[in-house]
């Protein structure tokens, strides 16, 4: 039977992808065998040609001191990725969480933090320059209101960071796709979804380039939005930038999962893929993961699980089949 990849490159899209993490940091494989099996799935071109970091990219491992640049993590998946032939997501360069300390620590005026900024840019875009299809420029600068995030950058520059770093990664890797990346923008009538739009539309204003929007999809079986929804959204973007993409794909269920709750799951997972084979600007879709297991789900959201696509025992919920039949 043909293969997530597969069917979504038929379908139109360039990739249909698995994020993932480093073996250090998977700490809840259930047992040791699972690795084996968990790494044959992942590595399997037919199921999935692209792949993102969930963490080794992100300030506090790659600059966990100043001027200190680690790759160890980030390295990991930007191999595996080339090794198997796998199109890399880079994620994230400036977002306020999973913030190295010494960032938030300092009392920065305003041409230091610029610096820094500009500096931590250079390191880790400037490392993976050429290696990646596309980078999570900005993630989440947005509160649920659709204001800015009150992150240290906002604090110090405003909106003046956001440029910053859409023109600072333009110069160091122009070959990457520049995304603004966030969770909660997945809706057309969301005050979140029209801050999204101000963003870009702000960067447009200011002669900036930024080539994409990413919406996370962090998504919830019992209440998720309709493909309309997901394609009218889409299309508000693409009406600004040249692609979209769904880039971290899960819909969590409220513990027990049970056939009702799995079937609104795949539901849920069957609307991303129709409104991403709809949208002509629709680039792919991202699992955040695949392996249940492995899910961030149950550590953030208590009370919620079953959100990906493999159950522990590496059985497929039934949204995989959900997925295969609407490609
Ligand atoms: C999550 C990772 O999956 C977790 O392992 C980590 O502990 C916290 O971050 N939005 C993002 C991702 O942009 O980077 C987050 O990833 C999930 C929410």
């Amino acid at each position: 039977t043909a293969q997530l990849h597969d069917l979504a490159k038929q379908a139109g899209l360039r990739y249909f992808g698995a994020a993932t993490d480093t073996p250090g940091q998977r700490e809840r494989a259930p047992y040791p065998e699972s690795y084996e099996q968990y790494d044959a799935i992942l590595n399997d071109a037919s199921e999935f040609g692209q792949t993102t970091p969930t963490n080794g990219q992100k300030w506090l491992f790659a600059e966990p001191q100043p001027r200190l640049f680690n790759f160890t993590e980030g390295d990991y998946v930007a191999d595996l990725a080339e090794r198997g032939g796998k199109l890399l997501r880079c994620h994230a360069l400036v977002w306020h969480s999973q913030l190295a300390p010494w960032v938030e620590e300092t009392e920065w005026t305003p041409e230091e933090l610029r610096g820094v900024i500009v500096r931590h840019i250079h390191g880790v875009a400037g490392y993976y320059k050429g290696r990646c299809h596309a980078w999570d420029v900005v993630n989440e600068a947005l509160e649920e209101d659709g204001t800015y995030r009150k992150s240290v950058f906002y604090n110090v520059l405003g909106e003046e960071y956001i440029k910053l770093a859409f023109q600072t990664a333009a110069e160091v890797d122009p070959d990457a796709k520049l995304y603004y990346n966030d969770y909660g923008i997945e809706r057309p009538d969301s005050v979140k979804t029209a801050g999204a739009v101000r963003l870009v539309q702000m960067l447009k204003d200011a002669g900036v380039r930024i080539d994409g929007v990413g919406m996370q999809a962090h998504l919830h079986a019992d209440n998720h939005p309709t493909a309309e929804d997901l394609i009218a959204t889409s299309e508000g973007y693409a009406a600004l930038v040249d692609e979209v993409a769904f880039t971290e794909l899960d819909v969590r269920i409220k513990m027990p999962a049970n056939d009702t709750k799995l079937e609104w799951q795949k539901e849920c997972y069957q609307k991303v893929v129709t409104a991403c084979v709809k949208v002509k600007a629709c680039v792919g879709i991202t699992l955040w993961d695949f392996y249940d297991p492995f899910s961030w789900v149950p550590d953030v959201f208590p009370g919620n699980g079953a959100s990906l696509v493999w159950f522990e025992d590496f059985t497929k919920h039934p949204a995989y089949d959900g997925m295969v039949e609407t490609f």
